[in-house]
C-alpha cells in the first residue's frame, strides 16, 4: 500500500510518500520547505504569508516527490492530507490540492488531525504497539495522551495556558535568540549554566497530569527588565536555566503519567514522546531515564520526524486505509481539532474527533 500525503498546516509546506510493505513501513520520500525566511522579520508566523507561500511551492514539491519515490499517481492507494488542527489558509491550500488528486487520480482520499500525525509517527518509526503513553510536545499542544488504537485517544492532561513549544519560542524572543527559540534555545544553552537563574517550575509536584507555563515565561520577561539588559554569558546562561526549567516541568508531569498507565494498563510497554519539543536532547535523555526506571521502554522518533513533516500524515492515510476509514471530498476543515473523543470544544471548533 502506498499513500501520498500533504502538509500544509502552519509554516512547512510538506509531501511525502510512504509505503507499508512486507518488510515494515518504508518512507519513499520526505519533502519539507520551511518558511522561515518569510516570517524571520516577523518573529513568528503570519498566516497570510503562510498560505501564500504553500500555494506557490505545493505543486513542485509533490512533483519532487512522486519523482523521488519513483511512483506515479496511478501507482498510489491514496492521498491523505492535514485537514486540522491549523491556520486555515495554509489548510485549504493542501487539503483542496488532495482532493483535487485523488478525485483525478480515482484515489480514496482521507482527511487526517494533524496531531494524529504526530500521535502515530512512532509507529510509523518503531513499531510501537497499542496502547502506549504519549507524551505530545508542539508549538501548538503540551497534553498526556493514551494512545488505545486508531482514532481512540484519551487526554490525561493538557496546558492550562502555553504550549512547551510555545515557552520555548516566547522566552527566546525574549531573550533575543530569533524564531524558531527551541532549537535556538537548545543550542544556545549548551553553552551555559543551567543553575545560575532560579526559575518557577509551575504545578510542580502537584498531583494530577496538567501543565502551566505562563508563569516561567513572565519570570524570564522581569528577569531581563530587572537586570537591564544580557550580555553573551547571559544570554547562554538563561537558556540553560529556561531549558532546565522546561524539561523539569515536562518530566514531573510525565511521571505522575507514568505511574497511571503502569495501574492502569499494566499491558502497555512503552512511553513515547512526539512534536517538534520531543527533538530535544536533555528531554529525550530525562524521558529516557524516567521510562527505564518504571521498567517501560521510551521511545521518540528522530528530529526531523518530531517537527511537521508530511510522511506523518501519509502513514496516518496508511493506518486509516487499513482500517476502511476514508473521507468524502467534500470533507471539512478543522482549524481547531481536538484528538480526544469527547474533549471540551474551543470557540470556532467545528466538530470532534470521531471514528465515523
Ligand atoms: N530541539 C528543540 N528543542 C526544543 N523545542 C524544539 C526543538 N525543535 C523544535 N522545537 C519546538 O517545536 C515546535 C514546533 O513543533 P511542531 O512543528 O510539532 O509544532 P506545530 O506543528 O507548530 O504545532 P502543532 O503540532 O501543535 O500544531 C516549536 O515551538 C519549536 O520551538
Ligand atoms: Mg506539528
Amino acid at each position: 500500500m502506498i499513500v501520498l500525503g500533504i502538509e500544509t498546516s502552519c509554516d512547512e509546506t510538506a509531501a511525502a510518500i510512504v509505503a507499508a510493505t512486507r518488510q515494515g513501513p518504508r518512507i519513499l520520500s520526505n519533502q519539507l520547505r520551511a518558511q522561515f525566511a518569510e516570517h524571520a522579520p516577523f518573529g513568528g508566523v503570519v498566516p497570510e504569508i503562510a498560505a501564500r507561500a504553500h500555494l506557490d511551492h505545493l505543486d513542485t514539491l509533490i512533483g519532487r516527490t512522486l519523482a523521488e519515490a519513483n511512483v506515479t499517481l496511478a501507482e498510489i492507494d491514496g492521498v491523505a492530507a492535514t485537514v486540522g488542527p491549523g491556520l486555515i489558509g495554509g489548510l485549504i491550500v493542501g487539503t483542496m490540492m488532495a482532493k483535487g488528486i485523488a478525485w483525478g487520480a480515482g484515489k480514496p482520499f482521507i482527511a487526517v488531525n494533524h496531531l494524529e500525525g504526530h500521535a502515530l509517527t512512532s509507529r510509523l518509526t518503531n513499531g510501537v504497539d497499542f496502547p502506549y503513553l504519549l507524551l505530545l510536545v508542539s508549538g501548538g499542544h503540551c497534553q498526556l495522551l493514551l494512545c488505545a488504537g486508531v482514532g481512540r485517544y484519551t487526554c490525561l492532561g493538557t496546558t492550562l495556558d502555553d504550549s512547551a513549544g510555545e515557552t520555548f519560542d516566547k522566552t527566546a524572543k525574549l531573550i533575543g535568540l530569533g524564531y524558531p527559540g527551541g532549537p535556538a534555545i537548545e543550542r544556545t544553552a549548551n553553552e551555559g549554566n543551567a543553575y545560575r537563574f532560579v526559575l518557577p517550575r509551575p504545578l510542580k509536584g502537584r498531583p494530577g497530569c496538567d501543565f502551566s507555563f505562563s508563569g516561567l515565561k513572565t519570570a524570564v520577561r522581569r528577569l531581563i527588565a530587572d537586570g537591564g539588559g544580557l550580555d553573551f554569558g547571559d544570554t547562554a546562561d538563561l537558556a540553560a536555566s529556561v531549558q532546565l526549567a522546561i524539561c523539569d516541568a515536562l518530566i514531573d508531569r510525565t511521571a505522575n503519567a507514568v505511574d497511571w498507565f503502569r495501574r492502569h494498563h499494566p499491558e502497555g510497554t512503552t512511553l513515547v514522546a512526539a512534536g517538534g519539543v520531543a527533538a530535544n536532547e536533555q528531554l529525550r535523555r530525562r524521558l529516557a531515564a524516567l521510562a527505564d526506571g518504571a521498567g517501560l521502554r521510551f521511545v521518540a522518533p528522530p528530529p526531523a520526524l518530531c517537527t511537521d513533516n508530511a510522511a506523518m500524515i501519509a502513514w496516518v492515510g496508511i493506518e486509516r486505509l487499513l482500517l476502511g476509514l476514508v473521507n468524502h471530498l467534500d470533507a471539512a476543515l478543522h482549524p481547531r481539532w481536538p484528538l480526544n473523543i469527547g474533549a471540551p470544544q474551543r470557540p470556532g471548533a467545528e466538530v470532534t474527533w470521531s471514528r465515523e
